[in-house]
């Protein structure tokens, strides 16, 4: 599991930096709820020296008089609920897991109530006593999401659009369909979508120096966390998973103009983010004026010319007919002279 070796922080003890993890509770079966009556037990894992294996557990922040790794708890009570945190001899206090204890037909039971994304979420509609339930539907902010054949589901990889209140639906006892209270679950981002920015405002001349910065912020105090950095110009890999977050063009040209984009990765690429495009225009040397200038200046001059043509043509013609009835009213009238005449 990448979060726990992530989980690294700097403490300085005595002068000196040593690394020390935080301890994690797990729970065995992994539900955070449980039916009155039914068994769970937790575990602590934590750095410990050689030969130590004594554990301090906290329920709702009081020490419990326990000192083994693993704290069972058999035929849970109501006042068995609460939140535990633990630690061993070489980490620091957990994070606390809140453990519930319902009575009901039908609970939904889920492997965690706050995660990371990327980190696999199990979710069980479970039945009071173990009995069977089939056909059970599976609900997330009210919105059915999916059915299982038996009465377990995992996402594999959790998103931000994972986090909701979830609740199941099943058939039981006499053929009646039977609803679940809701369990609110929340997915925390790792990082933010990182954004791609330039080291000089586009356009600019041809032969600068640039360098672009994929930026991006690490949600969770995680500072181990190695993350990967990918830059693109429109389909084309410019760097592939770099753990620099820069990337630098010694002296752009203008062929390197166009649009580009980042992506950040962790480790396993489990979580892969990219950037919106950024679009780079870079100038020659001579042409200080803009690429859509001479578009347009061209066009324009083209349309000058072809309008003139088109004038010119009919002037032309009109010219054309106004000489050929100027000789006909002449002929005409040399006619009529010609008849006065005779
Ligand atoms: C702490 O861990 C980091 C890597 O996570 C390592 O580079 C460093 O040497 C470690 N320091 C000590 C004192 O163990
Ligand atoms: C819980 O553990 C006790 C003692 O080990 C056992 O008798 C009981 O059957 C277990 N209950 C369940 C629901 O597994
Ligand atoms: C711990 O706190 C919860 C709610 O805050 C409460 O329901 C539970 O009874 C407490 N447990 C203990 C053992 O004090
Ligand atoms: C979250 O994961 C689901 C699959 O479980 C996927 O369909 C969805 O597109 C993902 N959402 C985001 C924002 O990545
Ligand atoms: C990662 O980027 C740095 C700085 O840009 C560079 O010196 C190094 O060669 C790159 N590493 C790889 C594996 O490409």
């Amino acid at each position: 599991m990448w979060l726990l070796t992530t989980l690294l922080l700097w403490v300085p003890v005595g002068g000196q930096a040593v690394n020390v993890t935080k301890a994690v509770v797990t729970l065995q079966p992994p539900w955070v709820s449980i039916f009155l009556k039914e068994n769970v037990t937790l575990w602590c894992e934590g750095s410990r020296l050689p030969g130590d294996s004594s554990t301090q557990w906290f329920i709702n922040g009081t020490i419990l008089p326990i000192s083994t790794p693993g704290y069972s708890i058999t035929k849970a009570m109501l006042k068995d609920s609460g939140e535990y945190s633990c630690r061993t001899g070489l980490s620091m206090l957990s994070d606390p897991v809140q453990l519930e204890i319902h009575k009901d037909w039908l609970l939904l039971q889920a492997s965690r109530r706050v995660l990371t994304e990327g980190e696999p979420l199990a979710l069980r509609c479970h039945g009071w006593q173990s009995k069977l339930v089939y056909n059970v539907f599976f609900y997330r902010d009210g919105k059915y999401f999916q059915s299982s054949q038996g009465s377990e589901v995992t996402i594999l990889q959790t998103n931000l659009s994972h986090t909701g209140i979830y609740h199941c639906s099943g058939i039981g006892k006499n053929y009646q369909r039977y609803t679940s209270a809701g369990m609110s679950v929340t997915v925390k981002e790792l990082f933010t979508a990182p954004v791609l920015t330039s080291s000089l405002p586009s356009p600019f001349l041809e032969g600068s120096p640039v360098t672009l910065s994929c930026e991006t912020k690490l949600l969770l105090q995680s500072p181990g966390l190695p993350l990967y950095f990918s830059f693109y110009v429109g389909s084309k890999i410019l760097e592939d998973r770099n753990t620099s977050s820069e990337y630098h063009i010694p002296s752009a040209e203008r062929e390197d103009s166009g649009l580009y984009w980042c992506e950040v990765a962790t480790e396993d690429g489990s979580i892969l983010k990219h950037s919106p495009e950024l679009e780079l225009r870079i100038l020659g040397p001579q042409s200080s004026a803009p690429v859509w200038f001479h578009t347009i200046f061209y066009m324009s001059m083209g349309i000058i010319f072809l309008v003139d043509t088109i004038l010119c043509v009919k002037i032309h013609k009109k010219f054309q007919r106004k000489k050929n009835y100027n000789l006909e009213v002449l002929l005409v009238s040399d006619q009529g002279k010609k008849d006065t005449s005779s």
